[in-house]
């Protein structure tokens, strides 16, 4: 399910009346990209790496986001 959220919760994109006007091209292109990973990958995350949010206003992941990718079977 996509949730929605209101852009000056979500501030990446900016809000009122200078929001990026790219916002659902760069959301479509997300999406188009994250499908076709999530189709042809397997992905885990890495046990006991520690990742959360580090405040900015891009909000860059503190650790990053350690996976272990294997190819899927078809
Ligand atoms: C991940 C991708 C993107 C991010 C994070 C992003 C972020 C932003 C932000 C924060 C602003 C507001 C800047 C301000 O308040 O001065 C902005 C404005 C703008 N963005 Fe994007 N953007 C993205 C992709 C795109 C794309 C793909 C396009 C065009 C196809 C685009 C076109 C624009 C334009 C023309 C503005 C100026 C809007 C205005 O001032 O009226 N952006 N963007």
């Amino acid at each position: 399910m996509i949730k929605h959220e209101p852009s000056y919760k979500f501030l990446v994109f900016g809000a009122g009346p200078r929001i990026c006007i790219g916002k659902r091209m760069a959301l479509t292109q997300m999406k188009l990209v994250a499908s076709i990973i999530i189709q042809n990958y397997h992905i885990e995350p890495i046990e006991g790496h520690h990742h959360g949010y580090d405040l900015s206003m891009v909000l860059h992941m503190k650790n990053g986001f350690k996976v272990k990718m294997h190819r899927s079977k078809y």
